[in-house]
């Protein structure tokens, strides 16, 4: 594992001179960003070494390296879910290759239900903390101590350095913005009207079929991460319509642009935090 991963980081240099300090990964109908940022260079997952094959077409499967504001970014456009049958080292793989290129920050983003009644499709939540509902996580196995520690600590998976200037930077542009809790759990299937009640009872505020994943390994490998979750409908029970991947996409691109701007925004500070 750690000499494929040192494989696929040497490839990417190799192609790549920047080397950003910060990533995001780009969600669901969430990919406008690229288009914010200038210089870019392209490099396809299925060219980097030991990548997972991906199952997507389009241009969902590349990495975005750019500048936003003068700030070099790489953007992960495409991810691995674990309900497409990914195992869970393959849904994390590229967080492990974006920490060994130097990557210091992550931004997740995601589309999400909002389980919370207050929350509205179009809302933008800043992740406080998740729940890990996979039934799994991508750290079970023989732990590499030069990856990080067996035991590691999950006490602040956002951090909230990023997350206060997160706010800073959504209140300075005026982004409207609530926060709560991510409960991720494995899809594909939309939750029952049971299971949702039962979210809601453990403290979840939305739900969603990634991101879990990648911030327990970014967080073991020493990264800071930031979670935006953009509420594209309401869960099983919290509405009347069935739910639709087509709605969600649709909601998602509508509310792409004001996260796009926040997150660029917030790249643009992320140096000094
Ligand atoms: Cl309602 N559930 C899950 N698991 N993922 C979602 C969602 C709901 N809405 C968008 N993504």
């Amino acid at each position: 594992m750690y000499e494929k991963v040192i494989d696929a980081a040497q490839y990417i240099r190799s192609r790549e001179a920047a080397a950003p300090k910060i990533a995001v990964i780009l969600g669901s109908g969430l990919g406008e960003l690229v288009d914010a940022a200038t210089d870019k260079h392209y490099i396809d997952y299925k060219n980097i070494p030991n990548f997972p094959k991906s199952t997507v077409v389009g241009h969902e499967g590349q990495l975005v390296f750019g500048k936003i504001a003068g700030v070099n970014v790489v953007m992960m456009q495409g991810r691995f879910h674990f309900y497409e049958g990914y195992p869970m080292a393959d849904v994390v793989y590229p967080v492990f290759v974006l920490r060994q290129l130097g990557v210091e920050k992550l931004v997740v983003t995601n589309a999400a239900g909002g389980i919370n009644p207050s929350f509205k499709p179009g809302d933008l939540m800043l992740i406080k903390d998740f729940i890990n509902l996979f039934g799994t996580n991508p750290l079970i196995g023989a732990n590499d101590e030069r990856f990080g520690p067996r035991f590691p600590d999950m006490s602040e998976p956002y951090n909230l350095k990023l997350i206060a200037a997160a706010k800073e930077v959504a209140n300075k542009i005026g982004v409207a913005y609530q926060e709560g809790v991510y409960v991720g759990v494995t899809g594909p299937y939309y939750e029952t009207a049971a299971e949702i009640r039962y979210m809601g009872k453990i403290g979840a505020d939305a739900v969603g079929m990634s991101t879990v994943p990648e911030t327990i390994v970014a967080n073991y490998l020493g990264m800071k991460v930031l979670g935006i979750s953009c509420i594209t409908n309401m869960a099983t029970g919290l509405h009347q319509e069935k739910h639709s991947h087509e709605k969600v996409l649709e909601t998602a691109k509508n509310a792409s642009q004001t996260l796009c701007r926040w997150v660029a925004e917030f790249i643009t500070v992320s140096e000094s935090i």
